[in-house]
């Protein structure tokens, strides 16, 4: 078993998930504002660490997901971020993708950039006690999206930042999202969504990377936002392993969604179905940034000195979650 192998392993057994608190200051900003809370690294940092501080890390989160910002923070428990997180057991990892900027040539579409000076950066990481990464590609769906340009770009940059990463000795998510906006059926996010998962491990083999050390964050397959024809969690269930089982290879140890603007139960639900029809060998988890944090912040930003009770929300929420990722969840377990 290779390293990299055994860090995917450690975040992704037992049910165990991953928390992606790795919202970019802009990004996080928008959220607390909805909650009329002042986005200030003390706040960031304050919200962050109750959740970090929380029970649940130890038999739910694997990993969590960090932003530079946070990476570099102390705690006011005292010790550094990726101290306090190593401790509960769960392995610290860090987004390294500097964002989704218009794709020249198709400037309706998004490229992720961050490739440049990403080996030093990596390096650094390392060093402050990252083991694993992330990296977003993000495509839309409409009449001619996404193009043959995003894929094959956004599929080149995942590969190249993967074989970074791993000669850095930590492990790559790769993460190409399909965005859940817009009119389009299930049948067209299935169709759109293969084509970009193929495509990204056509990539990643052409660039020699270890399959064995990589985790998948997928969205699942949904109806767009907007389309009159949705479709019930069996089937979205059933459409997801379709999708995964004809376009990632069988090396790749598993696959951890994205959670993508569905609501916390929905999440957990369609995790939990697809789980209990789970006939592959990859293991299926989360690794979900608003359906796991959106009522804990909501009721921390009524009072942000109750970390008890914001520990509280954060615990079920990563207690159901991983009920999920053994397909054990149930709606009595949910409302108890
Ligand atoms: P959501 O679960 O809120 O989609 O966030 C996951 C993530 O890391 C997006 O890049």
């Amino acid at each position: 078993m290779s390293e990299l192998n055994k860090i995917a392993l450690k975040i992704l057994s037992n049910g165990k998930g991953i928390l992606a608190a790795d919202e970019s200051n802009g990004t996080m900003t928008k959220r607390l504002d909805k909650v009329n809370i002042k986005s200030s690294p003390e706040n960031r940092l304050l919200f962050r660490e109750t959740l970090f501080a929380s029970n649940s890390m130890k038999d739910c989160i694997g990993g969590v997901i960090l932003f530079d910002e946070t990476i570099n923070q102390t705690s006011n428990y005292g010790k550094t971020i990726p101290a306090m997180i190593s401790e509960t057991g769960a392995v610290p990892g860090i987004k390294v993708d500097t964002g989704a900027k218009d794709l020249a040539n198709s400037l309706d579409e998004k490229i992720t950039e961050g490739l440049d000076g990403l080996r030093e950066r990596l390096k650094k990481y390392y060093e402050l006690g990252a083991r694993f990464t992330k990296w977003r590609g993000v495509y839309s769906i409409g009449e001619k999206y996404p193009s043959e340009l995003a894929i094959n770009s956004n599929a080149h940059a995942l590969a190249r930042y993967s074989a970074l990463v791993q000669e850095s000795g930590m492990v790559p998510i790769v993460e190409p999202e399909v965005l859940m906006d817009g009119e389009h059926s299930a049948e067209e996010c299935l169709i759109k969504t293969s084509e970009v998962i193929k495509k990204c491990f056509e990539e990643l083999i052409i660039h020699k990377i270890d399959l064995t050390g990589v985790i998948l964050k997928p969205n699942m397959i949904l109806a767009g936002t907007k389309s009159k024809n949705k479709i019930h969690n069996e089937e979205v269930a059933s459409k997801t392993l379709e999708c995964l089982k004809k376009s990632v290879p069988n090396e790749v140890p598993g696959i951890a969604f994205l959670s993508g603007g569905q609501s916390e139960v929905e999440a957990t639900e369609n995790l939990n179905i697809i789980n209990r029809n789970n006939d592959t060998n990859f293991i299926m988890t989360y690794s979900y940034g608003r359906a796991l944090q959106q009522s804990a912040l909501k009721f921390w930003s009524k009072d942000i000195k109750d970390i008890k009770g914001t520990q509280n929300i954060f615990n079920h929420r990563a207690k159901m979650n991983t009920l999920a990722a053994q397909g054990k969840w149930s709606n009595e377990l949910e409302n108890k």
